[in-house]
């Protein structure tokens, strides 16, 4: 255990150099299998698929994530795959994301119109907060209809809880134990941030019911239009929800609990996973300035100061851009570790791994590690005109996104999101490190937690564009 920094995933990358990439660690009462070979992720991930679909305990998941209701952390089985389905046919899907794309373009014309006002005083932007804000609100506006008051309150839960919910706390290397468990700092800690969370998810619940009655006795004639309580009249995610539960025709039946789950994971999953891919994509040009210039021609050459705002998704045009953010989700995968458990005991590579293990495996290290890429270490977008790796889970060293049953259902909504704000931001500014700072002085140490995110904020300076309005 003394041998895992913060950032678990660099201490296990470090340990895969001497002791292979198969090991088994025992942390605390907690075996852990640490995979770290394209070989061996494919023959867990898709040979045995189902046997390594479970995830492990964590105590900061058990508590923020209402023991396990919502999808990314329940157990393997039929109501982790009744919740899947929901969300994937009413959020996820293609055909969802496309009518989101309003929302989308909305929240980056307020971003871009925000940072020309720190423009024309010559200010520092705080790019990473800006685009997790903006992010925050796309998720908001998509899944529960509108941007809840209590956005920043989240904000802050999100980025505590995520920091905790690792699987790294002392306590989640020792379940059994009673007095760690019941008195940890940790546990504190987490059930008062769970107190503020249930007070926001309650009252965004009580909001939709009051709106849905009134829409049902269609006293008004702009609400005998509506079906829910959706930004376009539609029923939102918290809506359907709700009618699955009254209904009750659902094989497991919803409890107000697992709306709450289901939920709070949207906005987590949409609204983390998706700005952190942003941020470091930006970080990784301001620090790489010959590619940030050629991403930058990119975009000025297809778009003109009219198409730039009505910009579609993936835009087949955008060439480099593409290779820019496959590059940095290669660098910097927001989830480092795709944390698993097995169900049942499997002989892997001449080993035996027993059942309910935790697995992890080491996204992180297989997209540095020099046996399956050149220079790992520096970011260099056109190693993927040659190389057809994508992260569609086929290609078990790039696994950004997952691989297999548990694989990322979130991929089309934050792809639309990435490639939509990187353009616009590279389109609409030329961007500065502040105070002369050099790009090679820029620190690129991650956050600790379940997601990698930067851990310096990034601030530069926008002039903006000649051609743009
Ligand atoms: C760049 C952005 C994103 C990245 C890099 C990312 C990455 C991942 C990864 C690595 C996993 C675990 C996969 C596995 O265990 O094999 C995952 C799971 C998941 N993601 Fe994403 N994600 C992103 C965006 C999103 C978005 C926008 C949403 C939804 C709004 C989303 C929803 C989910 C959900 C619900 C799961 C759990 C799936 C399950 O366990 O069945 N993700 N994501």
């Amino acid at each position: 255990m003394h041998l895992l920094s913060a950032l678990a995933f660099r201490s296990i990358s470090d340990l895969t150099k001497q002791y292979g990439p198969l090991m088994r660690l025992k942390l605390g009462e907690v075996d852990t299998i640490v995979v770290s070979s394209r070989d061996l992720a494919r023959e867990m991930l898709k040979q045995h698929d189902p046997c390594y679909a479970d995830r492990p305990d964590s105590i900061g998941i058990k508590v923020l994530w209402y023991n396990y209701r919502d999808i990314a952390f329940s157990p393997y089985g039929d109501y982790w795959r009744q919740m899947r389905k929901i969300c994937i046919m009413e959020l996820l899907s293609p055909r969802s994301v496309r009518s989101f794309a309003s929302i989308r373009r909305d929240e980056v014309s307020n971003l871009i119109s925000s940072i020309r006002t720190s423009a024309a005083i010559g200010e520092p932007v705080n790019i990473s907060e800006s685009i997790f804000s903006m992010m925050s609100s796309v998720t908001c506006r998509a899944a529960f209809g509108k941007v809840s008051k209590d956005k920043d309150t989240l904000i802050k839960i999100l980025r505590d809880g995520i920091q905790m919910a690792g699987g790294f706390e002392i306590a989640d290397f020792f379940p059994s134990s009673l007095l760690i468990n019941t008195f940890s700092w940790t546990k504190i800690r987490l059930l008062m941030m769970r107190h503020k969370l249930d007070l926001i998810l309650d009252d965004l619940i009580r909001q939709h019911q009051l709106s849905l009655a009134k829409i049902g006795s269609g006293s008004e004639e702009g609400d005998r239009a509506r079906k829910g309580n959706g930004e376009f009249g539609n029923e939102d995610i918290v809506d359907v929800l709700l009618r699955l539960q009254e209904t009750g025709e659902l094989q497991f039946p919803i409890r107000k609990e697992d709306i709450k789950a289901v939920v709070y994971d949207m906005f987590s999953a949409g609204t983390e996973t998706s700005s952190t891919a942003m941020d470091w994509a930006m970080a990784e040009l301001m620090r790489n300035p010959g590619a940030m210039a050629k991403a930058q021609a990119e975009v000025r050459r297809v778009f003109n100061d009219t198409t730039i705002m009505v910009m579609g998704d993936n835009d087949p045009n955008l060439k480099y851009l593409k290779l820019v953010i496959r590059e940095a989700l290669r660098m910097h995968p927001p989830v480092p570790i795709l944390p698993r458990a097995s169900r049942e005991e499997r002989v892997i590579d001449g080993y035996v791994i027993p059942a309910n293990v935790k697995v992890l495996v080491n996204n992180w290290g297989m997209q540095r590690d020099p046996a399956y890429w050149t220079n790992p270490d520096s970011f260099e977008p056109e190693r993927f005109e040659e190389c057809s790796k994508e992260f569609l889970g086929a290609d078990f060293d790039f696994l950004p996104f997952g691989a297999g049953k548990r694989m990322c259902p979130g991929i089309t909504f934050a792809m639309a999101s990435v490639e939509l704000v990187l353009a616009q931001l590279l389109y609409h500014f030329d961007w500065k490190l502040p105070n002369g700072a050099q790009p090679e002085s820029m620190d690129m140490i991650e956050n600790p937690g379940v997601t990698a995110s930067r851990r310096d904020s990034l601030f530069a300076i926008p002039t903006p564009y000649k051609n743009s309005a």
